[in-house]
């Protein structure tokens, strides 16, 4: 038998918790042995929860017991996560997460801890939540050169601009709406100023490219400034308005990354991609294009990959994973030298250019990338 923990009983974690228990039994037959829960970690109390005599305060149980192999990290942020995961590597278990804001900023740190302890630390559900995506990357398009890859990486500002565009709303309206659904959190600074989406392109660019890019260094817009006349004027000249993460190598040499609004053309893969939906598309030199695409949050879709993480690791016991990238940090270029269409609006007129203004002198104007194909 195989025991596990999560830390922090939150959307994912709970939703780890049921997954691990509804299909316990195809599960176990993955794994080819019991995989069981024996603790669940969080600071709150959950007393009608059918696992609350599975839950306790102190992660230093969790850490002295050599029974727990797999720990899953649901808690989020750097703080104690960072802490959690650092020691129940050193305790030696496996550590699988769902926190990309970890995974961005300390990855590579963790990943050294965990090779030089002989144990996992994976993350498949940091990005896309239930869509894989990390290991096809990884390990099915090793034999490429990674080109390109553009992604639509944030349900929450997917469902925002597809709502605009649909039911004709305010970014506030659409925001509001978001929120009511449970797509959107109370705080979504991050969501909204393209931060999450960053950490997402930063650890795809990590493994795609093998060198470290830090999401702070990453060129970034949200869409806080995108108006319900944006999103009109682009749909008049049949585009759809949509926050893009894009990485990629330049024919010049060297690589750009950055994340801003673009008006995405029926002829894109990513066109269709609405609502909460996210995808990825990657570009390999001998692969060609290929889509991932699917539910990119939510408690149980984002377990499905935690999950998948976890089996990976109970299959893999005593042996490991080589996932790693350089500490030399990519040298970004700047998005803005990169050639390609550009949607303008002035007023309420619209058109592609097919060069950035140098000025838009107009108050009521604006100014997009229009996506390559
Ligand atoms: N939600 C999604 O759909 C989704 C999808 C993909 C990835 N993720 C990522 O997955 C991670 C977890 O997200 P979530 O939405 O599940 O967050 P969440 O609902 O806030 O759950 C985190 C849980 O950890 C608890 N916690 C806080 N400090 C703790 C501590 N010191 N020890 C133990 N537990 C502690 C929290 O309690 P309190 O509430 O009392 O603080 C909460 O119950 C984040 O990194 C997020 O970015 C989320």
């Amino acid at each position: 038998m195989v025991s596990i923990a999560i830390l922090g009983f939150g959307v994912v974690g709970s939703g780890v918790a049921g997954v691990l228990t509804k299909n316990r039994e195809q599960i176990d037959a993955a794994a080819g042995d019991a995989v069981r829960l024996k603790y669940i970690v969080d600071v709150r109390d959950f007393p009608d929860s059918p696992f609350a005599p599975l839950l306790t305060k102190d992660f230093s149980v969790v850490e002295r017991d050599p029974d727990v192999r797999v720990v899953v990290e649901t808690i989020g942020g750097c703080g104690v996560a960072l802490e959690f995961t650092r020691r129940a590597i050193l305790a030696g278990k496996h550590v699988v997460t769902s926190n990309k804001a970890l995974v961005a900023a300390h990855g590579r740190e963790l990943l050294e801890l965990a090779r030089l302890h002989n144990v996992n630390y994976f993350f498949e559900a940091s990005v896309g939540g239930g869509i894989p995506v990390l290991r096809p990357l990884k390990f099915d398009l090793a034999g490429n050169q990674i080109i390109c890859i553009r992604g639509i990486l944030n349900g929450t500002t997917n469902y925002i601009l597809t709502a605009m565009r649909e039911e004709k709303l305010s970014l506030e309206e659409a925001l509001r709406s978001a929120q009511s659904k449970g797509y959107a959190e109370a705080n979504p600074t991050d969501d909204l100023n393209g931060m999450d989406a960053a950490r997402k392109l930063a650890i795809l660019s990590d493994l795609a490219w093998g060198r470290e890019v830090r999401a702070e260094e990453i060129a970034r817009e949200g869409i806080q400034n995108v108006s319900l006349k944006d999103v009109e004027c682009a749909a008049r000249l049949g585009g759809k308005l949509k926050l893009i993460c894009e990485a990629k190598l330049l024919p010049e040499g060297g690589m750009t990354a950055f994340v801003a609004p673009q008006v995405v053309m029926p002829d894109s893969m990513l066109y269709a991609v609405d609502d909460a939906f996210n995808a990825v598309l990657i570009t390999g030199n001998a692969v060609g294009d290929v889509m991932f695409y699917g539910t990119g949050a939510g408690s149980v879709p984002t377990a499905s990959a935690v999950v998948g993480d976890v089996l990976d690791a109970v299959r893999h016991m005593g042996k490991r994973r080589d996932i790693s990238w350089s500490g030399d940090p990519a040298v970004l270029s700047d998005p803005m030298a990169v050639s390609g269409r550009w949607f303008v609006r002035r007023g309420d007129v619209a058109a592609i250019a097919d060069e950035r203004p140098a000025v838009l002198a107009e108050e009521d104007a604006a100014c997009y990338r229009v996506l390559e194909k």
